[in-house]
């Protein structure tokens, strides 16, 4: 295939930034997306150009690192990461604009990458548990019923790649941090600082300028996880739970 590629261009995070076109030849359909962007970085360096910037790790849908927007839609017109998108979902001349994760609280370092340390400090404001590890303990020394295990597993299989706030019209990180507070919440290690951790999350969301949340759904629906658009519901519930108690 031949395709036409409008990027953006960006040096650092003071530059206006722009869409440039790149022809991109002789692209196999069974290339990923990332592996197309390295054959025109190899072109682009071999001409003594500025490669494209973009961030990857895994390329093998675990670590979170590679989304970008590609026409209009978070990760793609397939529910998958970047890096598990491949060119058969395009076709010969086609033209695609791939751009950065598009919020506030995910500033342009530049091009296509951005600083998503705002989803860590989440993180580090209260997704964690205090129990002592220790060694592996036996099976079911713990016991918890199969539907909590089954939930907290769906809700802990967020890779926090940031696409629901790339896709959320009020760049909302609710859908992310509902699966943190869901994934904890559900086990009885997670019990200790439930409440306290919804509220502190909470707070570290709003003051991170990810905007509200009003239930519309576009993060769900590109979650290549598959997160559920009721863990948010189960967030509010804690948060009104905790807030009513006073145990924060
Ligand atoms: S909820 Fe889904 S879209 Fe959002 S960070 Fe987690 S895996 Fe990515
Ligand atoms: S590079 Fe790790 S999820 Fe895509």
């Amino acid at each position: 295939m031949n395709i036409t590629l409008r990027v953006w261009r960006q040096k650092g995070k003071d530059d206006e930034g722009r869409m440039v076109s790149y022809q991109v030849e002789d692209v196999s359909q069974d290339m990923s997306f990332l592996e197309m962007l390295d054959v025109l970085n190899e072109k682009l360096t071999v001409a003594g150009e500025d490669p494209i910037a973009f961030d990857h790790d895994c390329r093998e849908g675990i670590c979170g690192a590679c989304g970008v927007v590609i026409n209009g839609i978070a990760h793609g017109p397939e529910v998958t990461t970047t890096c598990q998108l491949h060119m058969r979902s395009f076709k010969d001349g086609d033209t695609i604009d791939v751009e950065p994760w598009r919020a506030k609280a995910f500033p342009v370092i530049k091009d296509l990458v951005v600083d998503r340390g705002s989803l860590d400090r989440i993180i580090q404001a209260g997704g964690y548990i205090s129990a002592p590890t220790g060694t592996a303990p036996d099976a079911h020394a713990v016991p918890v019923p199969k539907t909590d295990a089954d939930r907290a597993f769906d809700a802990a299989t967020c890779i926090g790649c940031g696409a629901c706030v790339a896709a959320c019209p009020n760049a909302s990180g609710m859908l992310f941090t509902a699966a943190k507070v869901t994934h904890l919440g559900m086990l009885p290690q997670g019990q200790p600082e439930r409440a306290a951790r919804v509220v502190k999350m909470v707070n570290q969301h709003d003051e991170e300028d990810f905007g509200g949340c009003t239930n519309i759904g576009e993060c769900a629906a590109v979650c290549p996880k598959g997160i559920p658009l009721d863990t948010i519901s189960q967030l509010n519930k804690d948060l009104l739970g905790s807030l009513a108690s006073g145990k924060m």
